[in-house]
């Protein structure tokens, strides 16, 4: 078991900086996600990790050692990948032995890590298989025990779930899940789907153009994004944005109209003559409120049934704005629909940085 630990580490290649200044400290045990759009610099953090990529500049430890100059293989870290990288002629006990035997684990205690990982994985039956006898699912598994046997400090997921269909990869983020409850072990596990990290992550860090942006639980960073990318990448469908005039009064534009939240009275001062304001589909709603909201108002253009809730593509003024309301509303295309708010869940951002406005009192 080990902690990893980045501190202000840069990744170069030529001109292209791929992860710059990364300071982050995964602790001993934890299920840490590496989350961000394509080309954010997630695998290469990873592979860095691994020692698969070299550090241009600061430092890595894994535990209390600095490992930038440690081959990969003496920096006890077990990784999989999208593509399970299977050796296509041997069996799936030759595959998951492969790598104890390189690393000259005796016999016995080859057989038993084996097969306590072909228990944990249900491979059990599979043991004699060759990789293009399986299904992908269970070439995952397989890619999983492999790491498993190697009983590793630290697992390295990259995107593992990627090449599974939908059904697949929901019953797999679950089984990683319970892997990870059952061997406590360090997981670093990137992805580019904000609900894998959110149903899988301890704590998330969400990285944006080779840069953290935040750290945090999923709840945090669901309730306090720290700027307009974090509120954007996280949740489903997407936050909402509104940029809105600072006036003396209310924040109004269009058929946007809310009071200023008093938390946000002092921040906004400083914050120049626009504000952005967001807010989340799931927290507008048809009718009354009980406390303070504000309202949304505009033309339903489309109206998408999902049984329970539907989703409604509003014009508001000359902006899009998207609704999830219970279904029971039955709103027809053309409606003119009067969204209402909580005040406690708008959200407002600098215009110009994107950087939340500080919240007081709450
Ligand atoms: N070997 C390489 N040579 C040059 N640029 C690279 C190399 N590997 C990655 N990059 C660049 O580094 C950035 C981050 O890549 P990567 O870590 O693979 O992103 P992610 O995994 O988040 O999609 C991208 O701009 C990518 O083009
Ligand atoms: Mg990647």
């Amino acid at each position: 078991m080990a902690t990893v630990t980045f501190d202000h580490v840069y990744k170069r290649y030529g001109e292209v900086t791929a992860v710059s200044d990364l300071s982050l400290e995964i602790q001993d045990g934890e299920f840490m996600v590496l989350v961000g759009p394509s080309g954010c610099g997630k695998t290469t953090s990873l592979r860095m990790i691994a020692g698969l990529e070299e550090i241009t500049e600061g430092s890595l430890r894994i535990g209390d050692r600095v490992v930038n100059d440690v081959a990969p293989k003496d920096r006890d870290i077990a990784m999989v990948f999208q593509s399970y990288a299977l050796y296509p002629h041997m069996t799936v006990r030759d595959n998951l032995a492969f790598g104890l035997k390189l690393r000259k684990v005796p016999k016995a205690e080859q057989e038993k890590r084996i097969n306590e990982a072909a228990g944990i994985l249900q491979l059990e039956k599979l043991l004699e298989r060759k990789p293009k006898e399986l299904s992908g699912g269970q070439r995952q598994r397989v890619a999983l025990g492999r790491a498993i046997v190697r009983e590793p400090a630290v697992f390295l997921m990259d995107e593992p779930l990627s090449n599974l269909d939908a059904k697949l990869r929901v019953q797999t983020r679950a089984e990683i899940a319970r892997l990870h409850q059952r061997l406590g072990t360090t997981m670093v596990y990137v992805t580019h789907d904000q609900v894998e990290a959110m149903t899988m992550g301890q704590r998330i860090s969400v990285m944006s153009m080779g840069l953290l942006q935040q750290v945090g639980s999923p709840q945090d960073l669901y309730d306090h994004p720290k700027n307009k990318f974090v509120a954007g990448f996280i949740g489903s469908p997407a936050m909402n944005f509104i940029d809105v005039p600072v006036g003396s009064g209310d924040l109004t534009i269009g058929g946007f109209s809310f009071p200023v939240p008093s938390r946000y009275a002092e921040s906004i001062k400083g914050a120049g003559r626009t504000v952005t304001a967001g807010f989340r589909p799931e927290h507008l709603d048809l009718g009354d409120m009980a406390g303070p909201t504000g309202t949304v108002t505009g033309k339903a253009d489309v109206v998408e049934y999902l049984g329970n809730e539907e989703l409604l593509h509003v014009s508001v003024g000359e902006q899009e704005v998207v609704a999830i309301v219970d279904s029971s509303h039955r709103v027809r295309p053309g409606d003119i629909v009067n969204l209402r708010l909580p005040a406690n869940k708008l959200h407002l951002f600098n215009a110009e940085t994107g950087d939340a406005l500080v919240a007081t009192g709450e």
